[in-house]
């Protein structure tokens, strides 16, 4: 099985390197010729916090590709699977134009972005595809390009997409099993929607506040304040929830604070995001709240203040 990951980030990288160590033929598509070139020469370097052994990609088993070249390289051999790593920024931004070729393919599609709104727009650009989407756990942290650290070993929950159809099909079920020997631990899920909305309503409280405040989410409950302002946060999201009949389960909010005992030392996505000075998915996470809250006439006053404050972190150039 042939594996195009797209995005070269903490997650791409992650899934490549294993992927590669287990076996499976990885083509990695990055922003950049430099990350390419980087890779080539010095390899891919794992390394794990909980002790495990590091792992190590020479450079001559990398097949790393820049972007830009993607509607050129992509058609003389496509592979399987499309595994999308990139942000939501970048998917709704430059993705489009590049996947262009693929709009009668019905090529494997594996999403693994955070928040709410890319399953849609990949639902109109593949229409022949056949959509996955992934909801990880898994904690990384991108230290260079060339160096990832697998700061926490999670659980990834694959759906198929808008087909009314069982997940256990033949493509799914090989994509899990070539992950799992890859060591990732996954599960094939029918409630596809209901894994997005659970991982949508963690990020929503769980990322901004790390990002306005700085800190590391198992911080988010040292004092009395953090965990009133994530109470806020929650509370709006479930009336959302309510308003538009998304069902969610009444352990969310104990999940949340249970996410972050589990990460207590990892800075969330958008944490990092703010601390590389990189355009954070408030806009997918929180954004796509706030839209549904519109249609359904709910307050949302708590995350419309923090998408201020985030966006309000960088000065974009007119
Ligand atoms: O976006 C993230 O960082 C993660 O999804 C989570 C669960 C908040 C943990 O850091």
């Amino acid at each position: 099985m042939k594996i195009e990951i797209i995005g070269a980030g903490s997650l791409g990288l992650l899934l490549a390197g294993k992927l590669i160590r287990s076996g499976a033929g990885v083509r990695l598509w990055c922003r950049s010729g430099e990350q390419c070139a980087a890779l080539a020469e010095a390899g891919l370097a794992i390394s794990h916090i909980d002790g495990r052994e590091p792992v190590f990609i020479p450079g001559s088993e990398i097949e790393a590709v820049p972007i830009s070249e993607f509607p050129r390289l992509y058609p003389e051999s496509p592979g399987d699977w499309l595994v999308l790593t990139v942000k939501q920024g970048v998917l709704h931004g430059t993705l489009p134009e590049l996947l262009g070729p693929l709009r009668e393919s019905e090529v494997n599609v594996l999403c693994l972005q955070n928040g709410w709104g890319h399953m849609e727009l990949l639902q109109k650009l593949l229409p022949a595809a056949s959509l996955y989407a992934a909801v990880t756990t898994e904690g990384a942290r991108r230290e260079s390009p060339v160096r990832v650290v697998h700061a926490g070993a999670g659980q990834t929950s694959i759906g198929l997409w808008g087909k009314g159809e069982t997940v256990r099909n033949q493509a799914a079920i090989r994509m899990a099993d070539t992950l799992r020997s890859a060591g990732f631990s996954v599960l094939l899920s029918n409630e596809v929607k209901a894994m997005i909305f659970r991982k949508l309503a963690i990020n929503a409280v769980i990322n901004p506040l790390t990002a306005i405040w700085r800190i590391p989410n198992g911080e988010l409950l040292s004092t009395e304040l953090r965990v009133r302002m994530m109470r806020e946060l929650y509370e709006e999201t479930a009336a959302v929830y309510e308003a538009c009949g998304i069902a969610y389960e009444d352990s969310l909010w104990n999940d949340i604070l249970e996410v972050c005992r589990a990460t207590s030392g990892n800075h969330s996505s958008m944490l990092a995001d703010v601390l590389s000075s990189r355009e954070t998915e408030i806009r997918w996470i929180n954004g796509s709240l706030v839209a549904l809250a519109e249609q359904a006439g709910v307050d949302v006053t708590a995350h419309q203040w923090v998408i201020r404050m985030v966006e309000g972190m960088f000065v974009k150039e007119r």
